[in-house]
Order: C-alpha cells, then sequence, then structure tokens
C-alpha cells in the first residue's frame, strides 16, 4: 500500500485528484465510485478541473435498497449533485435500489462490472473497517449482493436523515471480491473515528472481521489519511 498523510480533507481532495488525472493519463476507461463525506472534496476538485469525463463509464459502489434516483438521500442523487450534473460520463451505473428483485439487480450489475472492469476505484473506510457496504463477517470473495446494515453503519449514516428511524436497513452493493478486481484503488479516510479501522486496515491480520484487511492482499492501492485518521499506526 502506498500511503499519503495530508493536513486535512482539503488536501486530501487534491491528492486524490492527482490519482485521478494519473489512471486517466495512463488510459483508464472505467472509474468506480462512490458516496459518503469522504469522496466530495475529490469531485469537488474534479468537477472544477478541465478533465473531461464524456468517453468514460462509471460504475458506483452501492446504493440503498428502497431510495429511488430522486430521493435525495439515494446514491443516485448524490453522484448527481456532487459529480453528474457537472461533469457527465458517456454511462454511469449505480445499483437500483428500487429493484425489489434482489437476485436479478444483484446478477445485473455483476454484468455491468465484468463488462467494464473497474480501472481506479475509489472507496472510503466505514468505522468498522466496511469498505462499500461489505459489513464485518463478509465472504471476501462475494460479487454484489443484498446487504443488511448493521446498527453502526445505521447510527454513522443517520446524519444524512432526519432520524436513524428513517435510514434504509438494507443496500445493495459490489462484494469485496468485486472491489479487488479494481486495477487500482483508492481508499481515503479522514477524522479520528476512522483511526482504529486504518489501523487494522492496514497493520491489522487480513481477516473478514475487517473488510477493508483484504486490500492488504492486491497489488496496487493508494490510501489518503489526514492525521486523525492516521494516528493509530504504529
Ligand atoms: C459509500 C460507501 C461507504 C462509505 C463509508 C465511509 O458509497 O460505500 O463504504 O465510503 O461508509 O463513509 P463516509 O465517507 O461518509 O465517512
Amino acid at each position: 500500500m502506498n500511503i499519503q498523510i495530508v493536513k486535512d480533507q482539503a488536501a486530501g481532495g487534491r491528492a486524490g485528484f492527482q490519482i485521478f488525472q494519473q489512471a486517466l493519463q495512463q488510459g483508464a476507461k472505467v472509474l468506480g465510485l462512490a458516496t459518503g463525506s469522504t469522496p466530495v472534496t475529490i469531485y469537488d476538485e474534479l468537477v472544477a478541473s478541465d478533465l473531461d469525463f464524456s468517453h468514460l463509464t462509471s460504475v458506483n459502489l452501492d446504493e440503498y435498497v428502497g431510495l429511488g434516483a430522486d430521493h435525495p438521500e439515494s446514491y443516485h442523487y448524490f453522484m448527481q449533485q456532487h459529480l453528474f450534473s457537472h461533469k457527465p460520463f458517456a454511462q454511469s451505473f449505480v445499483p437500483d435500489g428500487m429493484n425489489a428483485d434482489a437476485a436479478a439487480e444483484t446478477k445485473r450489475y455483476d454484468d455491468v462490472i465484468a463488462q467494464h472492469p473497474v480501472d481506479l476505484q475509489l472507496l472510503g473506510l466505514g468505522q468498522n473497517g466496511h469498505i462499500g457496504f461489505n459489513e464485518p463477517g463478509t465472504d471476501p470473495a462475494s460479487t454484489t449482493h443484498k446487504v443488511a446494515l448493521t446498527a453502526s453503519t445505521i447510527e454513522a449514516n443517520a446524519r444524512f436523515f432526519d432520524n436513524a428511524n428513517d435510514v434504509p436497513r438494507y443496500a445493495y452493493s459490489m462484494g469485496i471480491g468485486s472491489i479487488l478486481q479494481a486495477k487500482e484503488i483508492l481508499i481515503v479516510a479522514y477524522g479520528a473515528a476512522k483511526a482504529d479501522a486504518v489501523a487494522a486496515m492496514i497493520q491489522g491480520p487480513v481477516t473478514p472481521e475487517v473488510p477493508a484487511s483484504y486490500l492488504q492482499t492486491h497489488q496496487n492501492v493508494q490510501v489518503i489519511l489526514d492525521e486523525a485518521a492516521a494516528s493509530q499506526l504504529a
């Protein structure tokens, strides 16, 4: 893993932008994207840049089950707001949270990933070590699946909803196995609340209890941390 420690989230946005720019210079055609608070400064840098995505494909990690593209807390809506409305891609894929047929939706999304192999996958890190919505205990070989969110993830995401009862209980997520197929992975974490998960990801054993620890098995991982997130590294 190649680790960069930056001053704050704004500097992390600039560092993340550089990694996207390099990937595009090297011919990346498919970008794997994430939502949440972490990627926002990277998207701001991408939006402010003169990079052109109109010939590229994006594939998002995950979506809440039951939220449509017009719901302000859906990941479709987030991506539209932070990136796609400013920088349209030739095609953008996000799991369809309104497809109640989980078997059909997860199969459809695995086919999308197979047809559009990801060149650079951006990830945030959950406080419990999750990547995508792959919670502790997820099979490391997993492909796209329907996930029951843990209490800790529901609580962490409640800040985006009026109250915790409004947070969806399920999501569709790329699996750990799907994520590890990306040619290059960029994982970003900020803040002291992520420090234990960061240390476990980088220096702990590779274990299903810390889904992000499987990134130790990938050959091309870039890590961007602020000082607080890096504070538990030995
Ligand atoms: C989002 C995602 C999640 C988040 C993670 C961190 O698409 O898959 O794994 O990256 O929960 O979220 P933030 O960035 O809000 O701390």
